[in-house]
């Protein structure tokens, strides 16, 4: 269990020694250090269950907390808050504790098998920003529920199976009518038939025809027809989409490798597809497919229901099924293969009302048991300094390419050349590229919009991820110099600011726990800072390696290194990498 969880349990048997029961305790830090490290802040609300004046509580509490060692300074201000501190004692050892091991201080959760459905890349399509925040959530969740002690299932989930591939393939029949893939009397394996596309051609060719399509009835009309073959796996039609997903597939990793983003699996829903037999057998039996207007759907409205909750239309009247159908046969594919405990989806807030409508269909059709967590985690729009989703110059949408092309052209600028080597030059301005977005995207809560200013997120100065990067950095090349005389252990604390620093270290779990139940990272983004910048005091008024004091010089060291491991570790969580130099 962590320090600070320990502390907080006994805490919470002392004041039900002295005769009061309470629910949870958690030790607030106190924002008044001149009274002292916390405050217990729960006499007031004890007051009115026991009927006794908060005062007489706080001193019967004081009592008892008096004869436990670990604190000092305790007095009682005010209507009848208890400040207190922890002693010195008890600090340095839970700092060399931490220097030992960090991970000792981490509260584990008991171990849930978790899918996680993220990033969401459509084939063909290229990526754009709003799959950027997806992802980045995403990747850091998982990290966040590993080192908490989850098993975790990551699945970019792609999306393959709808129109825009009837009109991507459509267009490619248009222009390469003899391909094998459309000759229905061809016997042979389609896994030898070149297919004369790159991606480079899947990028022109989807707009072209979605394009086309707006004002071509026929020609959409032929792309529904062929949207409804790869659908009901017919041969050529499923083989040739399959190839378009291997060749798309390829290009869309490399940015997720660029961005530090790693899949288990590469599901998509053309992988669900597999299941859309089971499921609409499942829905039969329940009776709960309706057929409407030549569609199929599914009611999910409540009695007495009176906010909107339209069906979902689960096959089209032309025979289609829906990204709606996908999802729900994703559920069945996910509980044969993995049986998970949870499944948590990455997506946009536009979406929610799509993810109300598969839960609830789920629940009635009982396609897993009850007990199986689903979880929506929306999130809001990266916006440009108009306040309006980031756009190109001309109004465009802004390709996930061009934006990284953009921040990377402002983190070179930034980059020290006297001290990194030339041919490390691509690779660091890629790190921080990719610091400066995730870093700005962790900042505010998930669900929140927020601007992105490429010039003020990639400055080494402020709240931004090239500060962080650099001020690890720093640390690290302390410690380098410093390495030869580390003797691995503190025995001092010297003034507030180290005090200070101990303190923000022992937070941590309570900042991983609350990260890990709002499902955001920007407690952990803020902590991160706010740890950097009270070292970056520290380290700004003492010479650390210069020091004289051997014992002071050593205990400085071990705080240098829990702090600059605590921050590898965070960054780590955040998907961020740290270069050599900058
Ligand atoms: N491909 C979808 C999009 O671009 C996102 C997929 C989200 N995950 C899911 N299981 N529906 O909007």
């Amino acid at each position: 269990m962590s320090i600070i969880k320990t502390v907080e349990n006994d805490i919470k048997k002392i004041i039900k020694d002295s005769g009061y029961e309470i629910e949870s305790f958690v030790l607030q830090p106190s924002n008044r250090k001149d009274l002292g490290d916390y405050q217990i802040n729960d006499c007031m609300s004890l007051a009115k269950i026991y009927h006794e004046s908060p005062i007489s509580i706080a001193e019967k509490i004081k009592k008892e907390l008096e004869k436990d060692l670990r604190f000092k300074d305790i007095n009682i201000a005010g209507p009848g808050f208890i400040n207190l501190s922890f002693s010195d004692d008890f600090l340095i050892q839970a700092l060399n504790q931490m220097h030992d091991d960090l991970k000792s201080n981490i509260d584990q959760q008991e171990s849930k098998t978790i899918v996680l459905d993220y990033g969401g890349a459509n084939v063909s399509k290229a990526l754009h920003v709003g799959h950027l925040r997806s992802a980045n959530l995403g990747e850091a969740l998982k990290r966040l529920a590993r080192l908490l002690g989850h098993k975790v299932i990551s699945d970019a989930h792609l999306g393959d199976f709808g129109r825009p591939l009837g009109l991507v393939i459509l267009e490619i029949k248009k222009r390469y009518p003899n391909l094998a893939y459309f000759d229905e009397s061809y016997q042979g394996n389609y896994e030898e038939i070149e297919l004369p596309i790159t991606n480079k051609d899947l990028e022109e060719i989807y707009p072209y025809a979605s394009t086309k399509a707006k004002t071509d009835e026929a020609y959409l009309e032929e792309a529904r027809i062929i949207t409804t073959k790869f659908q009901q796996h017919e041969r050529g039609y499923y083989d040739i989409l399959k190839k378009i997903v291997e060749i798309s597939r390829k290009e869309i990793k490399k940015v997720y490798d660029f961005l530090n983003i790693e899949y288990d699996l590469w599901e998509g829903e053309s992988d669900a597809s597999n299941y859309v037999n089971e499921l609409f057998q499942i829905l039969k039996d329940q009776e709960l497919l309706v057929e409407s207007e030549g569609a199929k759907i599914v009611e999910v409205k409540e009695e007495n229901e009176n906010s909107p909750m339209p069906p979902l239309l689960l096959v089209t009247s032309s025979g289609a099924i829906s990204y709606q159908t996908t999802d729900l046969a994703t559920i069945l594919e996910r509980k044969h293969k993995i049986n998970p405990d949870e499944i948590w989806y990455c997506a946009d807030l536009r979406q929610q009302l799509h993810f109300e409508q598969v839960f609830r269909a789920t629940r009635k059709a009982k396609l897993v048991d009850d007990s199986v967590k689903l979880e929506y985690i929306g999130f809001g729009t990266m916006n440009g300094s108009d306040g309006k989703p980031f756009k190109t110059r001309d109004g465009g949408v802004m390709s996930l390419k061009s934006l990284l092309e953009l921040v990377k052209t402002e983190t070179k600028k930034r980059i020290n050349y006297d001290i990194v080597q030339a041919q490390k030059v691509e690779e660091t301005a890629n790190i921080i590229t990719v610091a400066t977005i995730k870093y700005a995207d962790f900042l505010s809560f998930r669900g929140t919009d927020y601007i992105f200013s490429p010039e003020k997120f990639s400055d080494v100065e402020g709240k931004t991820g090239p500060y962080i990067l650099y001020s690890t950095i720093r640390m690290k090349s302390l410690l380098l110099k410093g390495q030869s005389e580390i003797q691995e252990k503190s025995s001092r604390i010297n003034n507030n600011i180290d005090r200070d620093i101990i303190i923000t270290l022992l937070n941590l779990p309570n900042v991983l726990t609350k990260s890990y139940e709002i499902k955001s990272l920007n407690d952990i983004a803020d902590y991160l800072y706010t740890l950097t910048s009270k070292y970056n005091k520290f380290y700004a008024e003492n010479k650390i390696l210069q020091e004289e004091n051997e014992e002071l010089k050593q205990s400085w060291l071990v705080l240098t290194k829990t702090v600059y491991n605590l921050n590898l570790l965070l960054l780590d969580i955040l998907g961020l990498k740290v270069p050599e130099k900058m």
